[in-house]
């Protein structure tokens, strides 16, 4: 069977709330093909129907092109968790949308991929990185909920800038074993915000994708300070606290909320990118003083979404 795989991603990179993500190097893999009825496994037996994101995204992914959806048989292998801010629910809607066009033998271009997955999300920040790789910044003109679909809307397409990232950089996901709903994630967001923070963030989000692209982590350090969303969102992952504090005791430079939550990740900087002694040594800092916590070493994947 055909494999897509989508990596995960963090979205908002800290101070780029909605317009930053970065992809990572933990994967999730989808075999699909065509079949007679719809079945779906490798996921709990809630998500193996039709309401299955894969599948409804590649379903609107086929209307949009005026082509009537048909059965698959899904085989989903995923080390995404769910529902833990490294971009699952981006992983089914990119791999909807390819699959959309491997089964009917379309070409689809990455723009028009995080043109339509945009529309499925709402923002870009997380299916962006999904489908390019990298550190992408994104921005959408006027069109688009920030909530989710609406089909009523016809958005332009998001505008997409790249960056590479420094090979020097690992990123120390910490994962709790609880979620932060997205929802009351974006709730607790202010909706407005003074000018004087504004100014504050604008500089920072410049800083911060230099910092990735040289690989500069005083630099990343430094801009790290966002005044938009991790002070509000702070309070839903009780455990904020103790894991930065612990990270940046074992070497890391700084620590970013992953997307909405609950997922943290620290910044590691190394000299020797083969041992990553650095990382290593932050790793196993969260890993004993969090022991039923996920912790990965990763780094930033390059190259986005596969067909093979
Ligand atoms: N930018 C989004 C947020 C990512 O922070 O709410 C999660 O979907």
């Amino acid at each position: 069977m055909p494999r897509i795989t989508v990596p995960a991603t963090s979205a908002n990179v800290g101070v780029g709330y909605d317009c930053l993500g970065l992809a990572l190097t933990l994967y999730a893999h989808f075999d699909v093909e065509r079949a007679d009825t719809l079945t779906i496994t490798g996921c709990d037996e809630a998500y193996a129907g039709p309401d299955n994101l894969f599948y409804v995204s590649m379903c609107y992914a086929l209307r949009t092109w005026g082509i009537e959806p048909f059965p698959i048989r899904l085989h989903i292998e995923t080390d995404v968790p769910l529902a833990r801010g490294l971009g699952s629910s981006s992983t089914l809607v990119v791999a909807g949308i390819y699959a959309a066009a491997l089964l009917t033998d379309r070409e689809l271009d990455r723009s028009e991929a995080v043109a339509l997955a945009t529309r499925m999300e709402g923002h870009p920040d997380n299916v962006a990185p999904a489908v390019y790789g990298s550190l992408v910044c994104s921005f959408t003109p006027a069109g688009v909920s920030p909530e989710g679909c609406d089909n009523e809307l016809e958005p332009e397409e998001p505008r997409c800038i790249l960056y590479d990232v420094a090979s020097n950089l690992r990123f120390v996901c910490v994962i709790p074993p609880y979620e932060v709903r997205t929802s009351e994630a974006r709730r607790v967001v202010p909706k407005t915000l003074a000018l004087s923070d504004a100014v504050w963030q604008m500089g920072r989000i410049a800083g911060m994708t230099r910092g990735l692209e040289t690989g500069d982590a005083e630099l990343i350090a430094a801009a790290n300070d966002d005044r938009l969303h991790e002070p509000y969102r702070r309070a839903l992952i009780p455990d904020y606290d103790a894991v930065r504090a612990c990270a940046l005791e074992a070497g890391a430079s700084t620590l970013w909320i992953s997307g909405s939550g609950s997922t943290m990740c620290a910044v590691v900087s190394e000299t020797n990118t083969s041992f990553c002694p650095v990382s290593k040594r932050v790793a196993e800092a969260l890993r004993s003083r969090f022991p039923g916590f996920g912790v990965h070493i990763l780094s930033c994947n390059a190259t986005g979404v596969k067909v093979a």
